[in-house]
């Protein structure tokens, strides 16, 4: 063969032998990352945390039920669902059986813009330009219905909404907000200092813009809990993401960061979500995951 021929044909072996792993393997490599976070008051018990985020289930995705189904096994003191669970007009069913054990036990959920819309097809190319999240909504999924499932289960309902729900014997203040990528978040409803009265506060938010994230490290939440960039989807080994689909900076795409806005610094967890939307069912350097944060007293 020509040389000047074998390279780019190596090249085009090197890419279709990643995408079908990307495709075939890693989108259902479905994987619980365990984080420690310092933030409790020193010697105090921990408190368990299970993130889940971005399940974006279609009823055909039986694998995928089972293995969140499993993660009731870990008993955490407390469910943190941050939105994207739905990918198809007919999956409420299918999430609330996939979180039903889950669903037994306290939890807080906020929507994503996935819960609300469609997915649509959307040309690959544009993966990697900025994305209003308004552009390619059609039709509308049943929202309301997955909302009336978790909140007659008993969780609770953190779209725009501040409360205080008991989780692992403590008393817990938390506060949330609808999806910023969509502009349905209205921080400025519970906005305030937290109570200095509970055992911990929490904020929970879909996409962590900037402008909701930073108003939750300024009122001085010292754990921010997100999800939305799936860790950037596709990443480049030994670089990581290449985008975050929010103005959040590429090195907090997914796991715990710090986050200061100048005034005060909180810890963020971002999750890399359980899914992907039907039309890009690709995920490369960057896992499916669910992440059972294990609060922990912070050093003397
Ligand atoms: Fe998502």
């Amino acid at each position: 063969m020509h040389r000047a021929l074998a390279i780019p044909l190596t090249a085009l072996g090197v890419g279709a032998a990643g995408l079908a792993y990307a495709a075939g393997y890693e989108v259902r490599a479905f994987r619980l990352r365990r984080v420690s976070v310092p933030v409790l008051e020193p010697g105090e018990a921990p408190l368990r945390i299970l993130h889940i985020s971005d399940l974006h289930l279609t009823p055909d995705q039986k694998r995928k039920r089972d293995w969140v189904r499993a993660l009731a096994g870990l008993e955490p003191d407390l469910v943190v669902n941050t939105g994207d669970n739905l990918a198809h007009r007919e999956a409420v069913p299918a999430v609330l059986d996939a979180l039903g054990p889950l669903l037994e036990r306290p939890g807080v959920f906020v929507m994503g813009s996935n819960d609300y819309y469609e997915p649509t097809f959307k040309n690959p190319a544009r993966y990697l330009l900025p994305d209003s999240g308004m552009r390619s909504h059609k039709g509308l999924l049943p929202a309301e219905d997955l909302r009336d499932g978790f909140v007659g289960a008993g969780w609770l309902d953190l779209d725009n909404v501040r409360a205080h729900i008991k989780a692992g014997g403590r008393e817990v203040e938390v506060v949330g907000t609808d999806d910023a990528h969509i502009r349905r978040d209205r921080y400025d409803l519970v906005a305030g200092p937290v109570d200095a009265g509970a055992d911990l506060s929490l904020a929970v938010t879909h996409a962590p813009y900037r402008r909701v994230i930073d108003a939750m490290v300024d009122d001085g939440f010292p754990l921010l809990i997100a999800g939305h960039t799936h860790g950037g989807q596709l990443c480049v080994p030994g670089f990581g993401a290449l985008v975050t689909n929010c103005d959040l900076p590429r090195r907090q795409a997914k796991g715990l960061s710090r986050h200061s806005t100048g005034r005060r610094t909180s810890w963020l967890h971002v999750s890399a979500g359980l899914g992907t939307s039907p039309y890009a069912p690709v995920r490369f350097a960057c896992p499916p995951e669910a992440t059972l944060l294990t609060l922990e007293g912070r050093a003397t």
